[in-house]
């Protein structure tokens, strides 16, 4: 099968960064369809870390065509830093590798002073945003008031949609947020000299995507945050601002959904949320600790320690409905190596009730009991397997546990942050 589409199964930060860099390989086209600056894609090459938040985790191999698509939300100040910071780490020689929808929607300068600024205004009940503007962009986007790529390459439509803005964004900041403005000109002229940067990598994405397919090129889509994170099929209100789901790589992308192909979901083997909302199989003890520290579970975009907590397979199969998840992909198994015991949460019970699904009330979430089964754990490292029949016979039974209850193969595990800790049971461009 041609495409790829890789979607994170739980709060995010599955470890999807690093499998698309592996597979990138194997593929012509990496695409971004959703979601913008609030990623952080981990990619370890050798003794190189490389963090990317908008430029797809492709732009570390030769020779690949890199595409943020339409439905990303695009910070161009921030953008054209991370492309100086991933050429100065010696990647990215060749401008043509990269390509910008020029309908991607735009993260203005208000829009991150509005999501920090409102953030900070409802205190303890905050979402724990990333603070990136991200909700403020996509806001702007379906209120039909956003400004896309396109739209900053003509100075009258340019001017005239920063200033119909501006009387909204300034008078929300300054008399209902207690913050600053922001002056028209400067950022009209911040933004004419953003655009000259940007300009070689603007341009039809959805055309080029056609075309390419058309040519037989290998797709693969990488979807960032995660399922519990998406608008519609999260955790409401503590989710992001986009779906994040697979059928969004159609949307966000400009192909049509029958060019979605393999739906490989990533899944971490034990489970993290970063910022605020429900989460039922958190640990706030010493195993709690062990995995955030032994994960290094901090975030890739902010710092922020990662709250931590056994698998949660309710999640795992609520995003393999939403996502037609074909295969799945665990991650970070070697994290695991030294426990005792592994818990396995099987589902929720409320008021004494299994309860079917995924609950949609986040009341219910937050009080629900979370159903364990304990599995043998092991003590073995194994961040050196590069096979299948090289992981202990625990952690083998782990994952043919997961495989059970959620109807999944499991075709890949990654097993350390870099390229050659994984096992890959079936390549899934060829599944
Ligand atoms: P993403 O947002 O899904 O791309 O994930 P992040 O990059 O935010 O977080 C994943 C973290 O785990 C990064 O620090 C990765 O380098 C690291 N990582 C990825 N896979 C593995 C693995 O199999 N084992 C270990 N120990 N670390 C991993
Ligand atoms: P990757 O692609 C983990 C979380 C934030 C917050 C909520 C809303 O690296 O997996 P936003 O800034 O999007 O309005 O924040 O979503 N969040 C993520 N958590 N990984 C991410 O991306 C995330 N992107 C957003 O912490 O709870
Ligand atoms: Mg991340």
């Amino acid at each position: 099968m041609p495409n790829v589409v890789i979607v994170g199964t739980q709060w995010g930060d599955e470890g999807k960064g690093k499998i698309v860099d592996i597979l990138s390989d194997k593929s012509d086209i990496v695409v971004r369809f959703q979601g913008g600056p609030n990623a952080g894609h981990t990619v370890v090459v050798g003794e190189k870390q490389t963090i990317l938040h908008q430029v797809p985790s492709g732009i570390l191999h030769d020779n690949k065509k890199c595409v943020i698509g339409n439905g990303v939300v695009i910070d161009p100040e921030t953008f054209v830093d991370e492309i100086n910071e991933i050429k100065s780490q010696g990647y990215f020689t060749d401008d043509s590798a990269l390509a910008l929808s020029e309908t991607a929607h735009l993260i203005m300068p208000y829009h991150k002073r509005i999501d920090i600024a409102r953030e900070n205004h409802k205190g303890k009940n905050k979402i724990g945003t990333t603070g990136r503007g991200i909700g403020p962009a996509y806001e702007d986007k379906v209120s039909r008031n956003g400004i896309r790529v396109i739209d900053i390459f003509n100075d009258a439509v340019f001017r005239r949609k920063l200033s119909e803005n501006l009387k909204e964004k300034n008078f929300y900041l300054e008399n209902y947020l207690n913050e600053k403005g922001f002056d028209g000109e400067e950022i009209f002229s911040k933004f004419v000299a953003l655009r000259e940067k940007i300009k070689k990598y603007v341009t039809n994405t959805s055309l080029y995507l056609y075309h390419a397919l058309k040519d037989n090129r290998k797709i693969l889509f990488e979807g960032a945050q995660g399922t519990l994170l998406d608008v519609d099929h999260g955790t409401y209100p503590f989710v992001t601002s986009s779906n994040t789901a697979a059928a969004q790589a159609s949307l966000g992308s400009g192909l049509g959904p029958k060019n979605l192909d393999t739906i490989l979901g990533i899944a971490k083997a034990y489970t993290t949320r970063v910022g605020s909302g429900p989460f039922p199989t958190e640990l706030e003890d010493s195993t709690g600790k062990f995995l955030r520290d032994n994960g290094g579970e901090y975030g890739a975009t902010t710092g922020r320690p990662r709250r931590c907590g056994w698998i949660d397979l309710a999640v795992v199969k609520h995003a393999a409905r939403i996502n037609s998840i074909t295969h799945l992909c665990l991650t970070k198994m070697d994290v695991l190596s030294g426990l005792e015991n592994i818990k396995v949460c099987t589902g929720y019970t409320h008021d004494g009730r299994l309860l079917p699904g995924f609950p949609a009330d986040f009341e219910i979430l937050e009080k629900c009991s979370s159903v364990y089964e304990e599995v043998a754990g092991w003590k073995e490292d194994i961040s050196a397997a590069t096979e299948y029949a090289q992981l202990p016979e625990n952690a083998q039974k782990y994952i043919a546990y997961i495989e059970e209850l959620t109807g999944i193969p499991v075709i890949m595990i990654s097993v350390g942050t870099r390229r050659k800790q994984v096992i890959t049971i079936k390549d899934p461009f060829s599944v």
